[in-house]
């Protein structure tokens, strides 16, 4: 069985101050929510990754990640962070693969393929996410091109290493956009990617995999998103930075 998981990429955003502030208020308020999800993912910048993995701590439930890892262990890469330093702070997950990361600081699939390698050998499980741009979905090729980017990127990966991933799917025209994809549009993604991994890897890791849905999820459309049978949960950006959301996106879980 998949697991219900909610993560919250705060992006660049939160002073450490701000960041600690956010952290105690979702661990406060999520001890009545315990039951809803099994697990709970804050991915804050590097600035503040120590501080609030040492506020997850009292609750089993509660992770951290970061939000992006260099291939290599250590050495003269200013301003990069490595995987070893990211499990260093406490945290359990790296997020690799974001289309902002792709757009923007031009990360390719190879690269991607060396960030997993190594995430994975620091022991660090992975918030893998794909997603298709508006002008590839007008092309109706949205699916192929999601696939592929699942298999130049993780099909190298053992059975057992592969049960430490977690597919995110971003549909880029949604990302921050306000613009969420329909839930027949999300449940035919996310079954489109668990049937792939059926039959192109195994159905074990198809069955198992959690795939969670990312791109303007918010208290108000989480509950249709998460019902849906192939959705097991959000990857929350704007949404993650005030605890009220964050929890009420939680509670949407109907079971
Ligand atoms: P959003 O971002 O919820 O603000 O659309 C999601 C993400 O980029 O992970």
């Amino acid at each position: 069985m998949p697991k219900q998981i909610v993560a919250g990429n705060w992006k660049m955003n939160k002073s450490l101050a701000d960041a600690i502030e956010l952290a105690e208020s979702i661990a406060n308020g999520l001890t009545e929510l315990e039951h809803y999800a099994d697990s709970i993912i804050l991915a804050p910048p590097y600035h503040a990754l120590a501080a609030v993995s040492s506020i997850c701590e009292d609750h089993s439930i509660l992770k951290t990640g970061a939000q992006n890892c260099h291939q290599l262990d250590s050495g003269a890469y200013t301003g990069e962070i490595s995987s070893t330093m990211i499990t260093s702070c406490g945290a359990e997950f790296v997020i690799l693969g974001h289309s902002e990361r792709r757009q923007h600081f031009n990360e390719s699939d190879e690269l991607l393929t060396e960030k997993v390698n190594a995430a994975l050998k620091a022991g660090l499980n992975i918030i893998f996410c794909c997603g298709e741009s508006l002008e590839t979905r007008e092309k109706n090729l949205h699916k192929t091109f999601v696939t592929d980017q699942l298999k130049k990127s993780l099909f190298h990966l053992s059975k057992e290493d592969f049960s430490k991933i977690v597919i995110a799917y971003e549909p880029i025209w949604a990302i921050g956009t306000g613009v969420t994809a329909s839930p027949e549009q999300a449940q035919e993604m996310h079954n489109e990617i668990r049937s792939f991994l059926r039959t192109e890897y195994s159905a074990e890791i198809a069955n198992d995999i959690s795939i969670l849905y990312g791109g303007s999820c918010n208290p108000k459309n989480a509950a249709e998103l998460f019902a849906l049978p192939d959705v097991n949960g959000g990857l929350i950006g704007g949404a993650s930075l005030k605890s009220e959301d964050f929890l009420s996106i939680i509670a949407s879980f109907s079971s």
